[in-house]
């Protein structure tokens, strides 16, 4: 604990937040959650989420890290005796991740590639699951795939070479890069997508409100899960990430910008994904519901699909597009890396290179299996079920055991409010011990029935 390693300066821990926040959840996964799930009227529970869980237990994590200065088990130890299962829980969710994280980044890689003379050919769809994955059925695993190691190789060695130089070489400056580039060629792309033609209706769709799905349920599973996910709570980052902070450091307001960060990104990847989706809906004239998709679907074949009909400069868009979620996505991996390597580090007293040898080589090398033929339908399993499970259930226990077991809270505010400018109050223990375990609680319950039908 003494030879802690710290942030550089405080730009650079937000930076490493924002860069684990800001991923491939952002750019393919929310825009198509969104439209799923109410369009405009998705934006009611998911403010609600962001402002009753997502900040405030981003504040919470911030604050366990400062506080405690351990990784999760470490933290949580520190906090209570007895509570560091929890922190190791969290830490095998982010492996898991950390494992299918990787090979999406290295397809995103492949495809930048492809971009340069659309290799993809006419038709995408068919080139993604047949020549590219070669998907086969559910249960069918079959050799490596070589277009899809190679990237994924490479894809390791930067993220494993960024984490053997440690949290301030490493880390700090490789966020100090990435994001700001990323924010950059982001822009392009949505000032690009927002210039097509059909790019308004597209846009239209998407924040077209349909209130009857405001009282469904799933909804607001869909919008707590897409909040968790996005902010990367729950999952053991955010605390090993603070656990790196001066002693004299604006906690609150590090969260709030993170997560305001956050969010402002998804807006914007929710703009210029439906402005590209409008503008294909209309060079093939049909109604946007049938262009809409998300996730492997919507960045794999129907990005190409787009990039197909630019009018102009349609390979240097591929390029900027995937380099985008390339550079989005390594950013998070280092980050779901890191909170295992450092919960190693300090529980069996190895050093970094170490740790980061046996962590990210074990993560590697169980991320080759989704680099099989049929790869893939095991891939999508292992997704649904983190994002159902793991995530909400991590998040319900953490709040459990900080809030009703510990009964940390008001000791942790007053932890934040000592070094922080904002001073909470008590809407946040409000958030934390009431609305947001109910919520949760509910959504755990709902989640098992319809998995039981
Ligand atoms: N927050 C990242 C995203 O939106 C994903 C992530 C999840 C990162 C869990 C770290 C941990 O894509
Ligand atoms: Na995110």
């Amino acid at each position: 604990m003494e030879n802690r390693p710290q942030w550089g300066t405080r730009a650079g821990f937000i930076l490493a937040a924002v860069g684990s926040a800001v991923g491939l959840g952002n750019i393919w996964r929310f825009p198509g959650v969104a439209y799923e799930n109410g369009g405009g009227a998705f934006f009611l529970p998911y403010l609600f989420a962001l402002l009753t869980a997502g900040i405030p237990l981003l504040i919470l994590e911030f604050t366990i890290g400062h506080k405690y200065r351990g990784s999760a088990p470490l933290s949580f130890f520190r906090m209570k005796k007895g509570a560091e299962w929890l922190g190791w829980w969290q830490l095998a969710i982010s492996f898991i991740i950390s494992t299918y994280y990787a090979v999406i980044i290295a397809w995103a890689m492949a495809y930048g590639y492809f971009s340069i003379g659309k290799q993809w050919g006419e038709d995408p769809l068919t080139f993604l699951v047949g020549d590219y994955l070669k998907v086969v059925d559910a249960g069918q695993v079959g050799s490596v795939v070589p277009g899809v190691f190679f990237p994924l190789l490479l894809v390791w060695i930067i993220t494993l070479g960024i984490l053997f130089k440690g949290v301030k070489k490493g880390i700090e400056v490789a966020n100090k890069i990435f994001i700001p580039a990323l924010v950059v060629l982001f822009m392009i792309i949505v000032v690009r997508a927002l210039t097509l033609d059909g790019a308004i209706d597209g846009v239209n769709a998407f924040f077209k409100p349909d209130w009857g799905q405001i009282m469904n349920g799933k909804v607001w599973v869909a919008a707590y899960g897409q909040i968790f996910f996005s902010l990367s709570i729950a999952f053991a980052i955010m605390i090993t990430y603070s656990s790196y902070l001066p002693k004299k450091s604006d906690i609150t307001n590090n969260a709030f910008i993170a997560g305001f960060a956050n969010s402002s990104f998804e807006l914007l990847a929710g703009i210029g994904v439906f402005g590209a989706l409008g503008f294909m809906a209309m060079q093939q004239g049909l109604p946007i519901d049938e262009v809409v998709s998300k996730g492997v679907i919507l960045a794999f074949a129907v990005f190409p699909q787009i990039i197909n009909e630019l009018p102009a400069f349609s390979a240097a868009f591929g390029v900027l597009f995937f380099l985008c979620l390339t550079l989005a996505g390594l950013s998070s991996l280092i980050s779901i890396v890191e909170t295992y390597v450092a919960g190693v580090q300090e529980k069996f007293k190895v050093s970094r290179t170490k740790a980061v040898a046996i962590g990210g080589g074990l993560s590697a090398l169980i991320s080759v299996l989704y680099a099989t033929q049929g790869g893939l339908n095991f891939l999508d399993t292992v997704d649904a079920f983190i994002n159902n499970y793991g995530v909400a259930f991590a998040g319900l226990i953490e709040i459990i055991i900080v809030a009703w077991i510990a009964k940390e809270l008001t000791n942790l505010r007053d932890h934040a409010n000592g070094i922080s400018d904002i001073v909470l109050g008590s809407w946040w223990i409000i958030c934390l011990k009431y609305i947001t375990p109910v919520v949760l609680g509910i959504m755990m319950v709902m989640n098992v029935m319809t998995d039981l039908e």
